[in-house]
This record gives C-alpha cells, structure tokens and sequence, in this order.
C-alpha cells in the first residue's frame, strides 16, 4: 500500500506503479500529459515537495509520504495569473506542453521570484515546446511572476477582435490550466483498449499468425488480422494511391518496422502488451531496401506491384544547358538533407465507438473529414455512417495527416460494439508516422557578370519510404519552389521520389520546400562568391516583384513584399560580423488544378452568431483567426461568437489543414458566410429574427495543372514570402535571428509572431541538431535522442511583418498562410551564416563543424 497526498489530499494505491499512469488514469488528473513516457519532453511535469519532477520517472513507492501537486492542484490565484499571461503573450499554440511548463515554472519562481530571463531559460529546460520557439513562453513566465511579486490584480481582456487586433486565443486558457481535453483525456463508458502488433522487421513475408494463446487471456478481447478488415484493406491520404494496408495479410510482405500486423485488443490498458506477447507470428525474413540506390537497382524486390518509383517530377521551362554555356559564372554542388521528425507533444490516439450501424470516432489530426473517407472505406460503409469529431490537436505539423490510429479504433469498435480507444506510445508513434523527406539534390546555377540569375537545373531524389502517403506531392512542391522566389531566363528540375523499406515520408511543415530551399540558397551564396556579391546583394538583385514571372510561370500577383522583407533585414545583415541571410516563398492552398475548397456555416444560435468548419486547429490558431474574420465582417465583439470544433455532423468540410491554406480558404468562406448574415442584420433583422438560420460560405481556387500548357499558368491561389537572417557569435553559435515575413494582411500579431518563432525554432533545430537515428530499417530514435532544441538553445528571433499596400481588398482581406514558410529560410540562412564565419562550405543537414555537434570522444 502507497500513501501520499496529491493537491492535499490523502491518497492510497495497492500496487506500484508509475505516478503519472495514475494521475492520469486512478485520479483522472488529465493536466498532467503523457508526451512520451521516457522523462524526455516534459509534458507530464508535476511538484514533488515543491521540486518540478516528471511523473513518468516515478513510481508510487518513490513518492510514498510525500506531497504531489498536480496543475489541478495550483492556487485560484496562480491559475488565474498564469491564464491571463500565457494568454496575453500568445505562449500558448497546440498547448499540450503548457501544463508542464507551467508547473515547472511555480517550482522554479517558489524558490526565485526574481527570477533572470536566463534563470527561466534554466528552470524549464526540462520542458519542450515544439510549437513556440520558447520566445513567448519565457515572456509570459515573466509577466507572471512580476503579477504575483506584485500582486497585481488581473487587467480586463479586451473584447476586440477585428483584424490586425492581439485578441487572446479562444483556447489559451483550457489548454493553459490543463482542463481542455485531448482525446487521451478522455474516457467513454465501457472502454476498451487496442494496440497494434508491428512488424518484426522492415522487410519480412508474413507466414502465419496464431493468436490462440492471447485469446485465451481472461482480459483479452480480441485478436484481429487483416482477414477481419469488412471493406478495403488498402487506405492511403491519397484516395488515388491508396497503398498502405491497415494490416498485413498472412503471405504478404511487410515494408516497414512500422507495419501493422494484428491489432490486439484488451480489456484493460495495463494487460496490451502481456496479450500482444502471446501472439506467435512467424515470418521469412527478407534483405531491405534502405536507399534509393538500392531501390533503384535494377534487380531490386518490388516493394509495391507497380515497382519502386513512386512519382517522377520534370518542370522545364527552356533549354537550361545552352543558357548556362554562355553564363558567366556557374557553380554545381552536391546537398544532401536527412529524414526528419515531426516530434510533435501528443502521440496519437483515437476513440471508435459503436454509432447505430456505423461509427462515431473522436480524433486528433489535419482534417475530419480525411479520416471519414479512410474510414469509411476501410469499413466498406457509406460516409454517413462515419462520423467524426476533433478533439484538441496536440501539434502536427505535417505528421497527422495520415492515418496511423484512427483505422484500427474504428475497425475495432465497428467489429466488437464497444468504445476502443487506441493510443501509440512515443516509441510506435516515431516507428509509425510519415517523416520529412530525406533528399540528395543536385543543384546548378548560373548567373551574368552583375550577378543576374540566368539558369537554374535540379536533379532531386527523394527516399520515400514504405508507402505513397503524400510523398508525390511533395516532391511537386520541392520541384515547383526549387528554383526559389527569383527570375530567370530557364529552369530545369526533375524529381524522383523512390519507395523503400524506411518508414513512409510525407508532409512535414515546408513540404518538401525545406530541403529544396536548402539546395537554392546555398547555390546562391556560391554565386555571389564569384562575383563578388554579398549574400543579401544577390537575392535583392534577383527577387521577384509584382508583375514578374515565378520560375513556374505564374505572374506574381500585387500581394507580394519580398523585396520589402529583404530591405527590412538589410541592416542587420550588413552590421552582423558573422551573418547568413536566406528569402524564400511558399504557396497558400494546395493549387495544380486539384480541387481545393474552404468552407464555413455561420449560424446563429441562442442569440450568439456560431462559426462551423471543420478546419483543424492544430495549433495555429485557425479558430482564432476565423473569429477574427466574422468580427471583421461582421462588426461584432468577440463575446458574440462561439467557434465550433470540427465535427463531420456539425461543420462542412473545409478541406485538410495543410499547405498553409486555411487562414486564406476558409477565412475566405468564413467571410463570405459572415457577409451573408451582415446583409441580413444591415437589412434591419434582428438576431433574434435570425434565430436558426444558416449561412454558408465556400471559397474554391481555381488554378492550373502542373504541365498546364499556359504560358503563364495560376498554380496556386497565393504565396507568402520572407526574409530571415541568422547572426553568429564570435564563438559560432547563433546570436539571434531576425526574421521579415510577408504573410498579407496579419490577423493576429502575436498569434503570427508566434508562429513564426517557433518556425524559426524549428528550422534551426533541422539546421543544427535535429537527428532521426535508424539501424538497417529499425528505427533507434527516442524523443530524448531526435536533437531538440529546449529553451537555453534557442537564441532571441526578432520578426517584422512586410506588406504590399492595398491589399485588404483581395481575398481574405489578403491574408497568407505562414505556417510552413515560417521554418523554411532558417537552415539556408544559418549555413549562409556558417560560410561567412569560416569560408567553409556546408552542404549537408545537420550543418556540421559547429558548436552545436557534440565532440567526438578520441
Ligand atoms: Fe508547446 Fe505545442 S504549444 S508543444
């Protein structure tokens, strides 16, 4: 028997077992979150006699006879302080770390409420934030612990929230204190637990599996095999390409260790892994792919029938060796980028549940209605029978899109009539999720005497892994922006993506753009060496303005500030001894002549005007975004609005929250809603008279295929633009980074100031650091092992906003999204930076030789 008290009550427990599980699970304090059970990201961060402590590393028997505090547990007042702060400061974005930094915090300001900024760094360092960049987090640490030296009384909230207004996100604060809930968080009646059996290895025929000893498990449900799928085994993002199989037939062969090859379903969550133990699973094993090379060869196993090239790319737009023959200067170089890890705070997990005679899921991932259609296929249903509802989305970034839980809680509850909940450990979820793209380009440039870019030629292979996920449109994106924001008199890029036995690749926040920016900007710097340019001086040169041709063709429309945000970092650039400067763009929407659609409901209800769409919040802030466009419109206060979650029965479908489109598609309908019901209450109704009526909007892009035969072809609805500058230290690491971004018409300055830090962040920690270890197609990676950055590494980021004058009249009041391109100039810039310091050359990521790799031992 263990006995302690948690937020001053006495608590008991028979058996030992780790304080987190039973925070979470006895006591159903769900603001301690579970980010990856291995004492590495800090999410479950509790106070153990007053001391910061990840309850994940503790067992009852080491807390017996002391004092557990839990974020639950915290004074009103320091709820109340931290709320208002972390609100004010937008240091809230997906909030799934925030209860544990915040507990890190009043452990830390207990002891020091004077606490330095570097002092704070310190004191939460035991804490990642993938979202944030720290910027805003440090900062609101601050102000709270002035509010509570100071006893400051807590200010009112302002209630506007027009555009262009730092109106407080509508979630900051359930995510703040903890109470808002993510699907783990939840418990349905009646609830069983389901975990897949993964594959032994990455490449292996599967030759029999026998279930009869777990079946005979008293808290065994059942064992189910791809026999048991009732629809389409095959599911895939891409309907088209759908190639990846909800579980491996017996007789088949696997193509990754993160292959599903029976789903086991328990009675309780405590016995999965003693069942999945008792499964027997015999397989042949078979040699891997690891490569592109190896896959390529012509000997080569097919991986999928169709062979082993997933898609091939090739944009040309004239003859690129004879405009190079007479260049002046041409430099070719090898770049060569690794896979990489979304690293997302909250592992994935999905609840199924019996819903007549289909099923109901709540979820956590890029778009409902994605998952209604995998869903419903796999099952053999029609869509209605599947329904769909978000729960708070703890991150992305790319890394939920596809299925990886969903399927198999649906299948289960569909086949058993029972709640099943599903939820990846931090171990599987790295296994089982699509990653970015590892890529080997090689990229040449040429340029005049001046300086003026002449021709550009790309050869560009990517691994992408076991299955198609979205790595066809990846490698589009990556070809489509390899050239850059620049003009030239011809292009030449082609693309490859090549399936092997690594696990699948598909988006990750740049969407391929990140590795072919890496390989742009570099042959730029290079280019500017041989003639005599500074880094900045080339890309201003060479930077597109309105009325320009992109390198697709696509005339640059009014709505663009490049060369605003390159003028806006001039200085720093010029004045740093050491600096690297980077500009890139990045499309809004998915464009290339596939259907892409916004959509929105506003609906007034109960005298309050509701706004319905399914957009996925996933940390942006898109909720927030889209209030601020009903409230534009509309000339309301923000306490007349209630933004609904998505939910397949409720909210139209506003498409996937990808290719940072939403804040332009379904602002877009949102506003074209809202303007419906203005011209209604302008018309002299009331709300009251309003009461139940629905108004729709909908915004669909109309652009051009990839190989439209237009000479200057609409590709994408809109593209942002930006500027970033990384300054280094006499010692070789990085001092700050200055960032200029134009991203249109701004909605919510901290909320996109916040993003772009923790782009910035992010960037830099795929520049430096950022590692995703594999052993012959067995991942080794941990969280504690992927490189990221804590809040003592990341440097100060400074970030100005650009734009183009008049441009509120355009769609969406001329809002960009900037999501993705906030991370992509960061890794050109630091290299940028590195080749300033010491002439060295750096083309491959991680950047090597700096100060952030550690020694090798002699
Ligand atoms: Fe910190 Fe998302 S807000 S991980």
């Amino acid at each position: 028997m263990y006995s302690f008290t948690v937020n001053g009550q006495p608590v008991t427990c028979e058996k030992d077992k780790k304080l987190m599980n039973f925070l979470r699970d006895d006591l159903r304090l769900t603001g301690t979150k579970d980010g990856c059970d291995q004492g590495s990201c800090g999410a479950c961060t509790v106070l153990i006699n007053g001391k910061a402590s990840k309850s994940c590393l503790f067992t009852l028997s080491k807390v017996q006879g002391k004092e557990v505090t839990t974020i639950e547990g915290i004074t009103e007042r320091q709820k109340d302080v931290f709320a208002y702060a972390f609100a004010k400061t937008g240091a809230v974005q997906c909030g799934y770390c925030i209860p544990g930094f915040l507990t890190s915090a009043i452990a830390l300001l207990n002891k020091k409420p004077e606490a330095t900024e570097e002092e704070i760094r310190k004191g939460v360092r035991g804490n990642i934030c993938r979202c944030t960049g720290y910027v805003k987090i440090v900062e609101a640490i601050q102000i709270a612990a002035k509010m509570l030296r100071e006893d400051t009384p807590i200010p009112q909230e302002p209630e506007n929230a027009k555009l262009g207004d730092d109106f407080k996100r509508i979630d900051a604060v359930e995510k703040t204190l903890g109470t808002g809930q993510y699907v783990d968080d939840v418990v349905v009646p009646g609830m069983v637990h389901a975990s897949a059996i993964r594959s032994a290895y990455p490449r292996a025929r599967l030759l029999k599996i026998d279930a009869t000893e777990a079946l005979a498990h008293p808290d065994c449900e059942a064992v189910f095999t791809a026999a048991d799928v009732p629809g389409n085994n095959k599911i895939g993002h891409l309907e088209f390409i759908s190639d990846w199989d909800v579980m491996i037939p017996v007789g088949e062969v696997t193509r990754y260790v993160g292959d599903a090859v029976a789903l086991v379903v328990s009675a309780t969550k405590e016995s999965l892994q003693e069942i999945k133990d008792l499964v027997k699973i015999e397989y042949e094993e078979l040699t891997p792919l690891l490569s592109w090379e190896e896959a390529l060869a012509e000997d080569a196993p097919k991986i999928h029938e169709k062979g082993n090239i997933l898609s091939h790319e090739h944009l040309n737009t004239g003859d690129v060796d004879a405009v190079l023959a007479k260049s002046a200067h041409v430099v070719t170089q090898h770049y060569s980028v690794p896979i990489n890890e979304h690293a997302f705070m909250e592992p994935e997990c999905a609840i199924g549940m019996p819903d007549d005679d289909g099923v109901f899921l709540y979820t956590a991932s890029q778009g409902i209605y994605d998952e209604q259609r995998e869903v419903a296929r796999m099952l053999g249903l029609p869509l209605e029978k599947v329904n769909v509802e978000s729960k708070l989305v703890g991150g992305g970034f790319g890394g939920k899109e596809d299925m990886s839980v969903q399927h198999h809680a649906g299948l289960a509850a569909y086949l058993l009539q029972k709640p099943v909940k599903v939820l990846l450990s931090r171990e599987e979820s790295l296994k089982v999720h699509p990653k970015r793209h590892g890529m080997e380009m090689d990229f040449t440039t040429g340029c005049d005497e001046e300086g003026n870019l002449t021709a550009m030629k790309a050869v560009i292979y990517s691994d992408t892994g076991a299955y198609a996920s979205l790595g066809g449109p990846v490698l589009q994106r990556a070809c489509t922006h390899a050239a850059g924001p620049y003009k030239y008199q011809a292009i030449d890029v082609e693309g490859t993506a090549v399936y092997t036995n690594n696990p699948p690749c598909g988006a990750f926040r740049g969407f391929g753009v990140s590795q072919t920016a890496f390989a742009t900007e570099g042959n730029l710097n290079l280019l500017a060496e041989k003639v005599g340019l500074s880094q900045w001086e080339i890309r201003y040169k060479n930077a597109v303005e309105a009325g320009d041709n992109l390198p697709n063709g696509q005339i640059v429309s009014r709505n663009v500030a490049l060369k605003e945000s390159l003028l806006a970092v001039k200085d720093v650039y010029e004045q740093a001894p050491y600096a690297g400067v980077s500009c890139f763009f990045k499309n809004s929407g998915i464009g290339v002549g596939l259907e892409d659609v916004g959509r929105s409901i506003i609906s007034v209800e109960d005298g309050k005007i509701h706004i319905r769409s399914s957009a996925a919040e996933i940390g942006q802030g898109i909720g927030t975004v889209l209030l601020q466009v009903a409230c534009e419109t509309l000339d309301v206060d923000a306490s007349m609005i209630v933004v609904e979650p998505p939910n397949t029965r409720r909210t139209p479908d506003a498409g996937t929250t990808t290719a940072s489109r939403q804040s332009l598609f379904t602002g877009e309908a949102t506003r074209r809603a809202a303007q419906k019901l203005r011209y209604e209450l302008d018309m002299g109704r009331s709300m009251d008279d309003l009461e139940g009526q629905e108004f729709s909007g909908e915004f669909s892009a109309v652009t051009d295929g990839l190989n439209s035969d237009k000479k200057n072809p609409v590709s994408h609805a809109g593209y942002g633009y930006a500027s970033q500058v990384a300054v280094l230290q006499e010692d070789g690491k990085v001092e700050k980074f200055v960032a200029a971004y134009d991203v249109g018409q701004v909605v919510n300055p901290r909320a996109a100031q916040g993003q772009i830090e923790g782009g910035v962040a992010m960037g830099m920690g795929y520049a430096l650091t950022e590692k995703f270890p594999m052993e012959n197609g067995y991942v080794t990676a941990r969280y504690a092992t992927l490189g990221l950055l804590d809040a003592t590494k990341v440097p100060p980021i400074e970030t100005m906003f650009v734009q183009a004058r008049g441009i509120k009249d355009g769609l969406a009041y001329g809002i960009k999204g900037v999501g993705e391109l906030a991370t992509i100039p960061t890794a050109p810039a630091i290299a940028g930076a590195y080749f300033a310091y010491d002439g060295k050359f750096r083309p491959t990521l991680p950047i090597e030789d700096t100060p952030y790799q550690k020694k090798k031992k002699k």
